[in-house]
Formats: C-alpha cells, sequence, structure tokens
C-alpha cells in the first residue's frame, strides 16, 4: 500500500490545527525542520512538534534538516515524533549511527535521509539501523521546488537494497510530488510519499490524497 505524508511546511501556520485536521486521511504528518545551517531555510522546531502531537491520530514523521542531529533526537521524540529521519550528510557516520540508537532507545522509528547528490550506496551503512529511508527529489530547503526525475535510478537502486537487505523497511521520497511525478516514484519502488504543495494547493485535499496514492 501507497502511503502519503503531507508537509505541513506548505501548510498555514496561523491555521496549523486546521490544516493537519484537512490531511486526516492521509497516513503521516510530514515535519521538516531546518536549521538555518544545514539548509539555506528556518522553519519549525520542537515546540510546534509538542503542540501538534494531541491534535492529530496520524504518525508525525520528522524530517531533520539539522546540522549534528544527534544533539536534538531526544527532544523530537519526547515532543512527540514517531519516525526521525537524520541527514547523512548531517555528521560523521559514527555520529549518525548513534543518533539512530538514540531513536531506537526511545522506541521511536529511525530513518536516514539522502540528499540529490549524494549516491544510493551511502545509504549502505545503515540500513539494517532503519525503518525508513528517505530520498531526496530536490534539493532540501524549500517547498515548491520541480521534481527531479533523474533521482528515480537512485531510489530503483535502494528499493534493490531494502528488499535483499531489509525488506521492511520503508522507502520515501520528498520533493516536488504531484499526482504526475508520484506514479514515477511507485514505479521506481518508493512506498511513501511526502507532498507539500500538491496536498495543500488541492480544492479538494482528501480527494487529491486519494489521486496521489495512485
Ligand atoms: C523540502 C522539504 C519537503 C517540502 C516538500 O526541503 O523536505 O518536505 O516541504 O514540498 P513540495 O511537495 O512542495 O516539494
Ligand atoms: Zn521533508
Amino acid at each position: 500500500m501507497i502511503k502519503i505524508s503531507p508537509s505541513i511546511l506548505s501548510a498555514d501556520f496561523a491555521n496549523l490545527q486546521r490544516d493537519i485536521e484537512h490531511i486526516s486521511t492521509a497516513d503521516y504528518v510530514h515535519v521538516d525542520v531546518m536549521d538555518g545551517l544545514f539548509v539555506p531555510n528556518i522553519s519549525i522546531g520542537i515546540p510546534v512538534v509538542k503542540s501538534i502531537r494531541p491534535i492529530t491520530k496520524l504518525p508525525l514523521d520528522v524530517h531533520l534538516m539539522i546540522d549534528r542531529p544527534i544533539r536534538y533526537v531526544d527532544a523530537f521524540c519526547d515532543a512527540g515524533a514517531d519516525i526521525v529521519t537524520c541527514h547523512v550528510e548531517a555528521d560523521s557516520e559514527e555520529n549518525i549511527r548513534k543518533a539512530l540508537v538514540k531513536i531506537h532507545n526511545k522506541w521511536k522509528r529511525a530513518g536516514i535521509v539522502v540528499k540529490p547528490k549524494t549516491p544510493a550506496s551511502a545509504v549502505l551503512p545503515y540500513i539494517n539501523e532503519v525503518e525508513m529511508i528517505l530520498v531526496m527529489t530536490v534539493e532540501p530547503g524549500f517547498g515548491g521546488q520541480k521534481f527531479m526525475a533523474d533521482m528515480m535510478p537512485k531510489v530503483q537502486a535502494i528499493r534493490g537494497y531494502i528488499d535483499a537487505m531489509n525488506p521492511r523497511c520503508e522507502l520515501e521520497v520528498d520533493g516536488g510530488v504531484d499526482s504526475e511525478t508520484a506514479r514515477l516514484c511507485i514505479a521506481s519502488g518508493a512506498n511513501v510519499l511526502v507532498a507539500g504543495s500538491a496536498v495543500y494547493k488541492a480544492a479538494d485535499i482528501s480527494a487529491r490524497i486519494a489521486e496521489l496514492r495512485g
């Protein structure tokens, strides 16, 4: 089954509760955390995760676009994150591995993320330690960018690794996913689709979520 994780980066932050209620037919709530250092933008953080936790039953899929995430994973788990993903580019392999252990010690799902220029093979050191691998299909930092179709071979390669080594691991894509590009992602082996603008610009959000599932 294809899962949809709408990104609240495209929501109206002055009406966040309303906009989270609008995505109740989705599978996850994707929360983009940016520190102005790992990516050239600043978004939302720990207090917002804590505030939205009680207003939805959906798991919170927290995408950490922050430098050295080991410093903050405990705080995000305590605030109510259910899935916490860390960029492999954001610290040494040893520290990313330690961050994943910290997330598991909080009984939460842990994942890794790869930026567009990072090869598929970069996930291999972590593949048995994660419940999710996220492949960026835009440069992280902003919603509303153009989908990079040239990431599809990487999604296919990582699908091959997952099937061979950790078949329960989820494979998520993030950036520029709309009803057209969703098909490419699904055909390449992704099972979780993040979509920000495609969901929140829709006149009928539930219909758009259903359409993205294919
Ligand atoms: C980009 C974020 C994405 C973004 C996706 O750095 O990680 O989650 O919100 O937005 P769309 O779907 O509009 O590309
Ligand atoms: Zn994201």
